[in-house]
């Protein structure tokens, strides 16, 4: 008898609030998720009123603006957050750190807003977040190492934000990751190598930040790799690794401004590249043994011959290797083969070189630019 007390008593402790309004009523919101929305929009300044249903009834069954939730009651039998989407909705203000209670969020979206403050280190204990998207906002402060541990995260984007401090090293654990978007912040310091752990990622923005030291060589280890973007960052003095020509997938790479040296390695055994942007450091050497569909690699101190080989520059877009100090002819089957192309005008830049003469015909088809006029054989 006292037995049967006792687990009844147990049991009533082990049923949650969930279970006991079940018996009532219709499903609610787990309790701790209400409180961390309400704790959410109290974090936030809403001057266009978009949050204004976020106080009447319940989040997951009257129709909170934004607030999405799983179909199925969890195993506490309450309804659970899966999406917060309030994507530009001129809302300022702070991300609250209750954020990190919404334990089965699979998409938070706050982009393009008005953000303030830091990213709250509780949003990695978000074990199921798949897009975590906080870009074009204001928010400062440093990338928290708790992100490093969401693992199903797919997708990071906080570009175009006021982030510094540098890439945590822990980010090597987000090993879902295919899109990290961390360009147009003041992140500084080195790339980690340990990055070389993320296999399945696809996109690697890192421009216009203040990131320095060396290009990581063992980047090349990873095989999904297509665009790998780094401007405006201040490498001094690192060379391009010739091991990038390792990265089979790669579509793009664009290392505008970064101060490299050194010279241009072998990329010609990655066959789908088509835009390669190097320009604007002190590369020296000659060009690439052939030219992609967007080559771009003025202002550096490259010499030699333009290649007579292409990619496949039917789909010419643009070729800038003005201000270097190239010599020899200009090979003119750069633009023979554009009159079936796709592209509606390209530009070719040849200008501030040491060019002789042009082989072949100089009658680019349509309406092209071609901008040579200060080269010496015009
Ligand atoms: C929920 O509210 C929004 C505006 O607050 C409205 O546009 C939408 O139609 C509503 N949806 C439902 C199912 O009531
Ligand atoms: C709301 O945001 C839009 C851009 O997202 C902006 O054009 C508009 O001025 C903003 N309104 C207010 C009241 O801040
Ligand atoms: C959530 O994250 C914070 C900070 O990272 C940590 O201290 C806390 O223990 C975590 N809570 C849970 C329930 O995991
Ligand atoms: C960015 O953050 C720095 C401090 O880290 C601050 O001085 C600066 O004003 C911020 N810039 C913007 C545009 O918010
Ligand atoms: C990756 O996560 C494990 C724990 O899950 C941790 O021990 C390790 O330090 C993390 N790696 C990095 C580089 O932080
Ligand atoms: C990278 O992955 C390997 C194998 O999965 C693991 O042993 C190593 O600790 C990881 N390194 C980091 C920095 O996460
Ligand atoms: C990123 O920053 C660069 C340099 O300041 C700027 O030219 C570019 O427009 C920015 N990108 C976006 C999407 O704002
Ligand atoms: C960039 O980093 C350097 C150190 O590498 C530092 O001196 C400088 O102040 C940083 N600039 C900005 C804009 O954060
Ligand atoms: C080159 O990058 C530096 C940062 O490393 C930046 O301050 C400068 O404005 C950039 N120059 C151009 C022409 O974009
Ligand atoms: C960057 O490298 C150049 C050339 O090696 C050097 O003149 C310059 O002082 C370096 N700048 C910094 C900040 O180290
Ligand atoms: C590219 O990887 C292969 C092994 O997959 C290796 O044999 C080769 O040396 C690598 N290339 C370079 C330039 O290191
Ligand atoms: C032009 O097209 C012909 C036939 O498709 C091809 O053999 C040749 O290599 C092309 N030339 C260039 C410069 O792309």
């Amino acid at each position: 008898m006292k037995m049967l007390q006792l687990r009844t008593r147990g049991c009533v402790f082990l049923l949650s609030y969930c279970y006991l309004r079940l018996l009532t009523v219709a499903q609610v919101t787990n309790p701790s998720e209400v409180n961390a929305l309400l704790a959410v929009k109290n974090n936030l300044n809403d001057p266009m009123k978009r949050l204004s249903n976020w106080n009447k009834g319940d989040p997951c069954t009257t129709n909170w603006t934004g607030v999405f939730c799983h179909d199925a009651t969890g195993i506490d039998g309450c309804l659970h957050v899966r999406e917060l989407q309030l994507l530009d909705l001129n809302l300022s203000g702070n991300l609250a750190p209750e954020l990190g209670q919404l334990s089965q969020l699979t998409i938070m979206d706050f982009m393009w807003n008005e953000l303030t403050g830091s990213i709250p280190r509780e949003i990695g204990n978000l074990s199921s977040l798949m897009l975590l998207l906080l870009n074009g906002n204001k928010l400062s402060g440093s990338l928290p190492d708790e992100l490093g541990y969401l693992s199903k995260l797919n997708r990071l984007q906080v570009d175009q934000n006021n982030i510094s401090g540098p890439i945590p090293k822990s980010f090597a654990n987000m090993s879902s990751i295919r899109h990290l978007h961390l360009n147009n912040n003041s992140i500084s310091g080195q790339i980690p190598p340990e990055l070389s752990n993320l296999t399945t990622l696809l996109h690697l923005l890192l421009d216009n930040n203040n990131l320095s030291g060396y290009l990581p060589p063992e980047l090349s280890k990873l095989p999904a790799m297509r665009i790998i973007q780094l401007d405006n960052n201040n490498f001094n003095g690192s060379e391009i690794p010739a091991i990038y020509g390792n990265l089979s997938r790669l579509a793009k790479l664009s290392l505008r401004n970064c101060s490299l040296q050194g010279s241009i390695p072998d990329l010609s055994s990655i066959p789908n590249l088509y835009y390669l942007d190097l320009s604007k450091n002190n590369l020296r050497g000659s060009l690439p043994s052939k030219l992609y569909d967007t080559m771009i690699t003025d202002g550096n101190h490259l010499s030699g011959s333009i290649p007579g080989i292409f990619s496949d520059l039917r789909f010419l877009q643009r070729l800038s290797l003005e201000n270097n100090q190239l010599n020899g002819s200009v090979p003119a089957n750069i633009w023979q083969n554009m009159t079936s192309t796709k592209s509606s005008s390209f530009t070719v830049d040849l200008r501030n070189n040491s060019l002789s003469s042009i082989l072949g015909a100089l009658n680019p088809p349509g309406q092209r630019h071609l901008k040579a006029r200060r080269q010496s054989y015009l």
